[in-house]
């Protein structure tokens, strides 16, 4: 396999605005399972990211293709295709942000859960190569069960002794795309406006929605409200279904990963008041992770933000979510730790 160095270099003009120096910095972004339902569209995605100079396209398969066929496009990275584990350090050496969609997808009738015996593995074995390849790169994980692979991630730096909790982040983005695009449909606001946290964690009822404080303001009846929390909730499954076999969300998961790593680029470059719900380590629950709103900076999390005002409906799914998302976190603890 050869490696691939092609795409333009070429930088516009345009990068530079809203930055106050002007220049933005070259980032170096890696994609682990890249050649995948999420990592196609998703590295399509980055490509066409401004703030990402260089491109690392991973996966066990199917990488010189991808890489070959994105590198074409006429954008700012340098994008590079690398293919199984003897070219994993490359990919990651001088990542700033590393994306992880590698893993198997839910078939109809299993949960994310259903997918902890083979994603763990994969999960735990790259991030040793994170620590030992790039300790100090923001890790966006995919890969589900969210609520399980963000703690077998935590286990494995802390064991390489590199974790930062800064810069460990679940990926439940696409819940709020979800709780934004459902919400707009039902309340008839133009969804460009829409703003909903989602918080808890990233499989079935852990998922909250909170739609007490989306906004614009539209004062649904309760029945909305329960009816939009739980099509958030089963946002993923009614895309599996639909695919019938053929996978899980991909494309829009590729745009909800998109967004977050912009997210993480914007903020690590700098640019003030950069929010984002995320699945961290955090102390607003006695949960050791919880997802909610974070601030993103320079170094990662900046801020972990608290969950404002809840209203009853939303108190009692905070209350039912926390023995799941424990549990589900404990698994994965001891995962990593076991073996
Ligand atoms: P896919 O099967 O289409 O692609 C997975 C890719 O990972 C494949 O190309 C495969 O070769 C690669 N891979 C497997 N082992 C690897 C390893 N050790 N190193 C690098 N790459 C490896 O699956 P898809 O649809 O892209 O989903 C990927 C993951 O994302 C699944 O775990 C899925 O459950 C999760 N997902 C997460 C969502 C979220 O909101 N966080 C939403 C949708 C999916």
């Amino acid at each position: 396999f050869r490696l691939i160095r092609n795409g333009s270099a070429s930088r516009s003009r345009d990068i530079g605005r809203g930055y106050s120096s002007g220049a933005v910095p070259e980032r170096k972004v890696a994609v682990l399972g890249a050649a995948g339902g999420i990592g196609q569209p998703l590295a399509l995605l980055m490509k066409l990211n401004p703030l990402v100079s260089r491109l690392a396209l991973y996966d066990i398969a199917g990488t010189p293709g991808v890489a070959a066929d994105v590198s074409h496009i006429n954008t700012r990275s340098e994008v590079a295709g690398y293919m199984g584990e003897e070219q994993l350090g490359q990919a990651l050496e001088g990542s700033d942000v590393v994306i992880i969609p590698a893993g198997v997808p839910r078939k109809p009738g299993m949960t994310r859960d259903d997918l902890f015996n083979i994603n763990a593995g994969i999960v735990k074995s790259l991030c040793t190569a994170i620590a030992k390849y790039c300790p100090h790169a923001l890790v966006n994980m995919i890969s589900n069960p969210v609520n399980s692979t963000v703690p077998i991630a935590a286990e494995v730096f802390k064991k390489a002794g590199t974790y930062d909790e800064k810069k460990l982040f679940g990926v439940t983005t696409l819940d709020v795309v979800r709780a934004k695009t459902f919400y707009a449909g039902k309340a008839k606001v133009p969804v460009g406006e829409v703003n909903v946290p989602v918080v808890g964690g990233h499989a079935g009822i852990t998922i909250l929605p909170l739609f007490s404080q989306a906004t614009p303001k539209a004062n649904l009846p309760d029945e909305d409200i329960n009816a939009l929390t739980k099509r958030t909730q089963d946002g993923g499954t009614e895309v599996v279904e639909a695919k019938a076999g053929k996978g899980s969300a991909t494309l829009s998961m590729a745009y909800a990963g998109a967004l977050f790593a912009d997210a993480c680029l914007k903020g690590l470059n700098g640019v003030p008041d950069v929010v984002e719900c995320s699945f961290v380590q955090s102390n607003i629950t006695e949960l050791p992770f919880f997802a909610s709103k974070v601030k993103l900076g320079k170094n990662g999390v900046e801020e972990v933000l608290g969950l404002g005002s809840l209203s009853d409906f939303e108190k009692r799914g905070l209350e039912n979510l926390l023995p799941k998302l424990k549990a589900s976190i404990e698994k994965g603890i001891k995962f990593a730790n076991q073996i």
